[in-house]
């Protein structure tokens, strides 16, 4: 989604600015705009499309100045088009805003100001802050940015440079991500860790109705009635390299390569070496509350929600809890009905997806104990839940999830051993049986990805690069896979891809299939194996292009299947973790020959912030 940039110091503020917007390009936007204070009043350039339509304007005519915001937009209100693109401006052009989120209020707001006698230039609901800053200032930009919140409605992260106090930059947070980094006479605004850590790795991260005034002098946190608020300044660890592609030629296929180590660490950090037993202390679930547990809720989006459901399978047969998965949109609206002792698991990578906040928000007021699965450190869904499980897989810039979905499974095995075994449903024996298992998971990931000729000879076959459309079966455990197979092709090369419970091929979807219809069947070993050959068979009665991604030494499988992808033998609770990995390489080889853009899908945002 949107990103937001801004500098103030003795560095050139759109030298700081553009690279931090590159750094958040992973986000997804359709246009970008910079605004600079200088000595004949505030600077902007704006441009439709791409980064690097912007910075060959920025060559041909440079903005100079000492302090200013940049904005990489993704269209809410209003097409996507220079004119709406941030940053906005007060009539008089003496105030720039730019903004992330969501007025909701924009449209009374818009109508209020036009009454007196104001045109807005642009469509969004972002105009109105620029607008109502310029109505309270008087001298004073911090001050009038916090009256002007009062009367906004909605969520936003937002940065404010003003002509008449070019040494001063005003932000605020309500809802959307808002870090400040501190350096030696200077201070950065950002949306996103990576927007400034080229410069500085000293955060504040901005709370919910915090308002900052940024000097060269330092950062003042206020609330809006002007109540001085204590921050903490934290140190960012990541390394520098991990946001760079090292060698790889997508963000997404170097992320597909780090899982085995991502999994070694989800599961270092929870089971140490020498030891069986599972450690959650961050989760800050009590014995007594993970025993009188009746009930947990997992709620997620996209593919955190294919996640909750490996998760809710796990749960159910290792620790015998009845678990309700949602989607976190239809959670929020549908009135859940939250037994005592219920227990929320949140999955989300960025921890910034809003309508899982949303679902996080309902569950603590009725009462939930709210642990979340999240990979962003000292995101929103990691503080606003009672507890977390960090996923320890680094920054994530493909807007394709990938290791992020291996290491929520991972996480949901070990929540679900320790759950097991604390109730006393596992006993000490088969969790640590179970450990075991795990701890051979990174192994064989690096097994698949040493091993990847044959996928990539697939993707390049015609009746699969070329298919219009596809299915993606399985069953049980891996019915989750099938739906995770399917979203990652679509939503990276385009091609229509549905993922399916195999038993409910017959009640409708068999239709489709035809000779020159390709259907990926995940026929592992386990429980559902004959029935799943089963539904191979009719398929291949059909002559359906059959796929089948079976357990090493399946010889038999052969017979039915056009192709065999093999992945090592493994336990079938486990075995999602396995057959995620050659299924986000297929999706990626494909789209990759198409010459798809894919760490930037079309129309998709890396972490979606507005509901
Ligand atoms: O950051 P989150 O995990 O909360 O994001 C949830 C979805 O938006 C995300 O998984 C999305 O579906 C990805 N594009 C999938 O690859």
């Amino acid at each position: 989604m949107c990103g937001i940039v801004g500098y103030i110091g003795d560095k050139s503020p759109v030298e700081v600015i553009m690279t931090g917007l590159h750094r958040l390009e992973y986000r997804g936007y359709d246009s970008a705009g910079v605004a600079v204070v200088n000595k004949d009043g505030l600077g902007c350039i704006k441009s439709l499309g791409k980064l690097k339509i912007l910075d060959a304007k920025l060559e041909e005519s440079p903005l100079l100045g000492q302090t200013g915001i940049g904005h990489t937009r993704w269209a809410t209100h209003g097409v996507p088009s220079e004119v709406n693109s941030h940053p906005h401006f007060n009539v008089a052009k003496t105030i720039a805003v730019v903004h992330n989120g969501i007025i909701e209020n924009y449209y009374e707001l818009r109508e209020q100001l036009k009454a007196t006698g104001i045109e807005f230039r642009s469509q969004t609901d972002t105009e109105v802050i620029a607008h109502l800053v310029d109505k309270y200032y008087q001298g004073d930009l911090f001050a009038a940015v916090k009256r002007a919140l009062k009367d906004c409605e909605g969520a936003y992260a937002i940065g404010v440079i003003c002509k008449d106090q070019p040494d001063v930059l005003v932000a605020a947070r309500h809802g959307s991500p808002l870090i400040v980094g501190l350096g030696e006479n200077e201070g950065y605004i950002g949306s996103d860790v990576p927007a400034i850590m080229k410069y500085t790795r000293k955060v504040m991260y901005i709370e919910n109705g915090h308002v900052c005034e940024i000097t060269r002098q330092g950062v003042k946190v206020e609330d809006v009635n002007g109540n001085p608020v204590q921050m903490e300044v934290k140190n960012i660890e990541w390394d520098d390299a991990a946001a760079e592609k090292e060698g790889y030629p997508h963000f997404m296929l170097k992320e597909i390569h780090q899982q085995a180590a991502v999994l070694r660490n989800t599961l270092g950090g929870r089971v140490h070496e020498g030891s069986d037993e599972v450690q959650l202390t961050d989760m800050n679930i009590s014995k007594d509350e993970l025993k009188a547990c009746k009930k947990i809720f997992v709620v997620a989006c996209g593919t955190a929600w294919h996640a909750g459901m490996v998760g809710k399978f796990l749960i159910e047969k290792f620790a015998k809890v009845s678990v309700e998965l949602d989607l976190a949109s239809e959670f929020r609206y549908r009135d859940p009905v939250i037994p005592e002792n219920s227990i929320m698991i949140p999955v989300s990578q960025s921890g910034e997806t809003a309508d899982t906040l949303e679902a996080i928000r309902i569950a603590k007021s009725r009462g939930a104990q709210v642990a979340a699965i999240v990979n962003a450190v000292g995101s929103s869904v990691a503080r606003e839940s009672h507890g977390v499980v960090y996923q320890q897989a680094g920054p994530e810039i493909g807007v394709a999830s990938t290791k992020a979905y291996t290491s929520q499974c991972m996480a949901f095995a070990l929540f679900a051993i320790w759950l097991g075994e604390t109730r006393g449903v596992l006993s000490k024996v088969e969790a640590k049986e179970l450990i075991t298992h795990l701890r051979q998971i990174p192994d064989k990931v690096d097994e698949i990805l040493n091993n990847q000729d044959k996928i990539k000879e697939l993707a390049n076959r015609p009746e699969y690069r070329d298919a219009v459309g596809c299915f993606f079966l399985g069953r049980n455990v891996n019915f989750p896979s099938a739906l995770e197979g399917a979203l990652k092709l679509k939503e990276i090369s385009y091609i229509h891809a549905e993922g399916y419970a195999a038993g409910e091929m017959k009640h409708g979807p068999i239709a489709l299939v035809t000779e020159t219809f390709p259907v990926i069947c995940i026929a592992v070993k386990g429980e559902t194996y004959d029935k799943m050959v089963s539904n191979i068979q009719e398929i291949a009665a059909r002559k359906g292009l059959i796929i089948s991604v079976a357990t090493e030494g399946d010889k038999s499988i052969q017979a039915h299947s056009k192709d065999v992808i093999y992945i090592p033998e493994c336990f079938e609770a486990f075995s999602p973790i396995l057959v995620a990995v050659p299924l986000q390489l297929l999706a990626y080889y494909i789209a990759a020959n198409l010459g798809c853009d894919v760490d930037q899908p079309r129309n998709l945002a890396k972490s979606v912030t507005v509901e």
